[in-house]
């Protein structure tokens, strides 16, 4: 992902259920997000010779996206999204695993995923990915005031 997806990126998030956006998603935001995290964050890119008439209204569209951000103890991701025509077809998996491999690549081992509770798909989707649900922690946030 380039900031030059952040516009598709951001479009098919906000029709996209499951997606929650926040202040996070404010297009300077992702922008440096995706300076922070060079190689972590993905996009798929459809390709209209392989997949069903329609399926995307042009060549070159994101069908696919995942955010991933590295910490220094942790790595996090957000935004896994697959455009609803494109899903069931083993896209998800792919880029997770494209994801997989690049994390392993900066010798990061341990990431998690952010999930909203009542995204019951998804929730089953992360499942069936192989990622295990974590009953034992809950998140706290807080928002720092801005000067
Ligand atoms: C969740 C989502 C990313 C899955 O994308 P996808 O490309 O359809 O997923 P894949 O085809 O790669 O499937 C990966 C695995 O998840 C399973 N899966 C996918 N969607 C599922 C669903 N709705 N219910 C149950 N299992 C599901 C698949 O069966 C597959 O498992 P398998 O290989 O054992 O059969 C997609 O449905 C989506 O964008 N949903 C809206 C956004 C969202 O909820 N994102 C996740 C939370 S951040």
């Amino acid at each position: 992902m380039t900031t030059d997806d952040v516009p598709t990126c951001l479009a098919l998030w906000a029709s996209t259920p499951g997606i929650g956006l926040s202040a996070s998603d404010d297009p300077r935001e992702l922008e440096r997000f995706l300076a922070r995290n060079r190689g972590l964050c993905f996009v798929a890119i459809g390709d209209q010779g392989e997949e069903p008439d329609a399926v995307v209204d042009r060549p070159g569209a994101v069908v696919a996206t995942v955010l991933c951000g590295y910490d220094g103890r942790r790595a996090y991701v957000y935004h896994l999204a697959v455009e609803r025509a494109w899903r069931r077809m083993g896209l998800a998996r792919a880029i997770i695993d494209r994801l997989r491999s690049a994390l392993a690549d900066v010798g990061v081992f341990r990431v998690h995923a952010m999930v909203l509770s009542n995204n019951s798909d998804g929730r089953k989707a992360w499942r069936a990915l192989g990622w295990t649900f974590r009953e034992d922690l809950t998140i706290y946030s807080h928002t720092l005031e801005s000067e």
